[in-house]
């Protein structure tokens, strides 16, 4: 076989829907580490490899990157987040890197929305007490939660998911704060949203719901100053990244009632959930399905194939990162 008969060979580092795969594998050769793979399996699956199909939970290192090769072109993630990429050293190497914006904004923001709601509501503690057996009927006192019509919703980062945060709680008739690194006129406009700055948005909300990407200067963006700034009564929902809550910090919020309740979907070492969470009172727990729908999952394996394919025919990727 000559070099220009050569298949180009992808790594799908764990599992790439079919909605994607099958269509990378009309034209690649595809070598596929599996959901459990480890970081020294995937080390010998990607020697010679054209492309790399990677997700949140797989660190793209340079190691990986060298064990790949000079022939490396893509790193493709399959997510919107590329916190588990080393970008700098893709940058060096001359790879790309793409990810899957936009077709996940709709799942992820509805995710916020259900967190939001089942923190608010302690629907999770009612659900549990009730299959313990423990519900002894209509009791006027119990299980009172926080009512979110009419409520400030907080919301850190107004970039896609944050917007259509905004847009799905603008149908409680409150308030629209937020924060990021420049105001949006059309948001202000649409919903009378207003940019405040972090400090006014956590004393000023009754919900405060994080949309901002994982970098260094989010770690830890709340952790126990901020948590004691928000309301008594205020819900944080998180579906960014874990990396942004200090969550020993809230674990701590919520045994002492600083904070209302939390609807967590991310962690900071994923898939370990820290016990202080799983033992904290009024806090939802989910195991990072924010685009778990099956339309937003087969679409962004669809990009992340685009992707990986137009880089191989030497074309722009439509979503570049690097
Ligand atoms: C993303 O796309 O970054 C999500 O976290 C994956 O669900």
């Amino acid at each position: 076989m000559t070099e220009t008969d050569r298949k180009p060979a992808v790594l799908i580092a764990r599992r790439l829907l079919p909605a994607g795969a099958d269509r990378l594998a009309a034209r690649c050769e595809l070598r596929q580490g599996g959901l459990n793979v480890t970081a020294d399996e995937l080390l010998a699956l990607a020697p010679g490899v054209d492309a790399i199909v990677a997700d949140p939970t797989v660190p793209v290192t340079e190691e990986l990157l060298d064990a790949a090769g000079e022939g490396l072109d893509v790193v493709a993630n399959y997510a919107v987040g590329y916190d588990n990429i080393d970008l700098d050293a893709c940058r060096s190497r001359g790879v790309a890197v793409t990810n899957t914006p936009g077709v996940l904004t709709n799942a992820t923001a509805e995710l916020a929305l259900a967190l939001t709601l089942a923190a608010a509501r302690l629907t999770n503690s009612a659900e549990a007490e009730l299959r313990r057996g423990r519900w002894r009927g209509w009791d006027p006192g119990d299980m009172l939660g926080l009512e979110l019509s009419g409520a400030t919703f907080g919301i850190v980062g107004m970039g896609r998911i944050g917007r259509r945060y905004a847009e799905l709680t603008s149908g409680f008739d409150g308030r629209i704060i937020y924060t990021g690194p420049t105001s949006k006129p059309e948001v202000d406009r649409e919903f009378g949203a207003r940019r405040v700055t972090l400090e006014e948005l956590l004393g000023g909300s009754d919900v405060v719901s994080l949309h901002a990407p994982a970098t260094p200067q989010t770690t830890h963006l709340i952790s126990g100053p901020e948590l004691e700034a928000m309301r008594p009564h205020a819900v944080l929902v998180n579906t960014s990244r874990g990396s942004l809550v200090d969550s020993e910090a809230l674990g701590k919020a919520l045994a002492d009632a600083t904070i209302g309740a939390a609807g967590l979907d991310v962690y900071e070492s994923e898939p370990e959930v820290p016990k202080h969470l799983l033992e904290a009172p009024r806090c939802v727990l989910l195991p990072h399905i924010g685009s778990a729908t099956t339309k937003a999952r087969n679409a962004m394996a669809s990009l992340a194939a685009d992707n990986v394919l137009a880089v191989l025919d030497g074309a722009e990727p439509p979503n570049r990162v690097v």
